[in-house]
């Protein structure tokens, strides 16, 4: 389990206050700066992702894999892509796996973090961002990222969108049909925001653009923002830019999702095996017995076992040391590494957690959710979005929605 990895709080702390003047020291010496040349960039990483609950309970919902990596590195390398020189993780919720994973990366962008209090009360998506301040600094703008957020978004464009209107936010704008989820704006000819509403009714939405959750942030935002508190950026802030006249959007196309739910979570997988990875990869050391089809898109990691006859694909991501029996039949789902999934099981689907034990002739259909070390038993079908407690072991079919705890 990625969350217990036997460092106590106070080192984690004292890791952090380490980095923290590490960055000071260096900051102090920059040189003045040319266009974007130091453009930094902070991650929302600190929510707790209910929704996602019991996965989310065991590890954050933003180191979730799709196509075998952790969600929050395909928007770390695509920001390195666009130039991004410092990336700095708000953390909060199970900080210390951020720290594990990301504390040995040595490639670019450097990457910070930046805990929302030493007593872990959450600062909501706006107070992160003022307990950031002499991270980020006040010389240039800088982007701001929900972590949550899968998308193939041109962060130049953003930008430069940006720079060429007198805004304290660009907001990244994304067309949806039902906005009721999100933040909505309205915009003017000229691209002003002139309403923004978090999370209105479907009749009250005023369009159909939401907070893509990306924003582009000049220093003097840090005015606007208290300190020391929970403060929502959608809801303190971005109503008093609309008022002076300060707030834009940049409406784009492309591919964009919020991975809030188990739903969206199997539909950020499907889009982004087919549009960023495309075949199917093969990880190292992966033993396919015979008459085994893979169907692209899939991604399967390194030692895997997949059993005769068994059909993978499309869209399924399978993480490492996961075992598959005989004629097994996996579609659209997701495997979490250190699974067992018996003979003639079908999964299709559904989200099976880390080291889960699937019995054989186990049917597990539309968006079940299984969680860490559960049990299911030979001949159990879950269907219709039955959630399943981390350990429990479960005995006999369920056919309607339900948590088994
Ligand atoms: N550090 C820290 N501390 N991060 C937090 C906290 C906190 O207390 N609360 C939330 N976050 C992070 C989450 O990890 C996530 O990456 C991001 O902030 C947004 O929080 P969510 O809880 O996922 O918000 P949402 O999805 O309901 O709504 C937001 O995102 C939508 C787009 O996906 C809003 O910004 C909406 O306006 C927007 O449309
Ligand atoms: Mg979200």
């Amino acid at each position: 389990m990625v969350a217990s990895n036997g460092i106590n709080f106070a080192s984690i702390c004292s890791l952090f206050s380490f980095w923290h003047k590490i960055f000071y020291i260096k900051n102090a010496h920059n040189t003045p700066l040319n266009g974007a040349s130091q453009l930094k960039a902070l991650v929302l990483a600190g929510g707790f992702g209910t929704r996602l609950r019991p996965l989310s309970c065991t590890r954050p919902k933003l180191l979730f894999p799709i196509g075998n990596k952790p969600t929050l590195d395909w928007t770390i390398e695509k920001l390195a892509k666009s130039g991004t020189q410092e990336v700095i993780l708000a953390v909060n919720y199970m900080a210390d796996a951020f720290v594990q994973h990301y504390k040995r990366s040595k490639q670019k962008p450097k990457i910070i973090f930046s805990r929302d209090t030493p007593s872990q009360l959450p600062l909501g998506t706006g107070g992160p961002i003022k307990n950031a301040e002499r991270l980020i600094g006040h010389k240039e703008p800088f982007l701001v990222l929900n972590g949550d957020v899968l998308t193939n978004i041109d962060y130049a464009k953003l930008i430069e969108n940006h720079r060429k209107k007198d805004a304290i936010a660009t907001i990244a704008l994304y067309r949806v049909k039902d906005p009721s989820r999100y933040g909505v704006a309205q915009l003017a000819k000229d691209n002003r925001i002139i309403r923004f509403v978090e999370k209105p009714t479907r009749d009250k939405a005023p369009s159909n653009l939401i907070n893509a959750g990306i924003y582009v942030l000049e220093p003097e935002i840090f005015d606007y923002i208290p300190a020391g508190r929970r403060v929502s950026i959608e809801r303190e802030v971005f109503p008093r830019l609309v008022e002076e006249e300060k707030l834009y959007g940049y409406n784009f196309k492309g591919l964009w999702i919020d991975i809030g739910e188990p739903e969206d979570y199997l539909k950020a997988n499907k889009l982004w095996l087919d549009h960023e990875i495309k075949k199917s990869q093969i990880g190292k050391d992966v033993h396919i017995k015979d008459g085994v089809e893979i169907k692209p898109p899939s991604t399967i990691d390194n030692e895997t076992t997949i059993g005769e006859k068994s059909e993978i694909g499309p869209h399924v991501t399978i993480g490492k040391h996961v075992t598959i029996g005989k004629e097994v039949r996996i579609e659209n789902s997701i495997v979490f590494h250190g699974a067992v999934i018996s003979d003639s099981t079908s999964i299709r689907g559904a989200i099976i957690g880390e080291a889960a034990m699937i019995g054989s002739k186990v049917k597990i259909e539309s968006k079940c959710l299984i969680g860490d070390h559960a049990i299911i038993h030979e001949s159990v079908t879950l269907v219709q979005g039955v959630t399943v407690c981390p350990s429990k072991e479960v005995t006999e079919s369920v056919l309607t929605p339900k948590c088994l705890m």
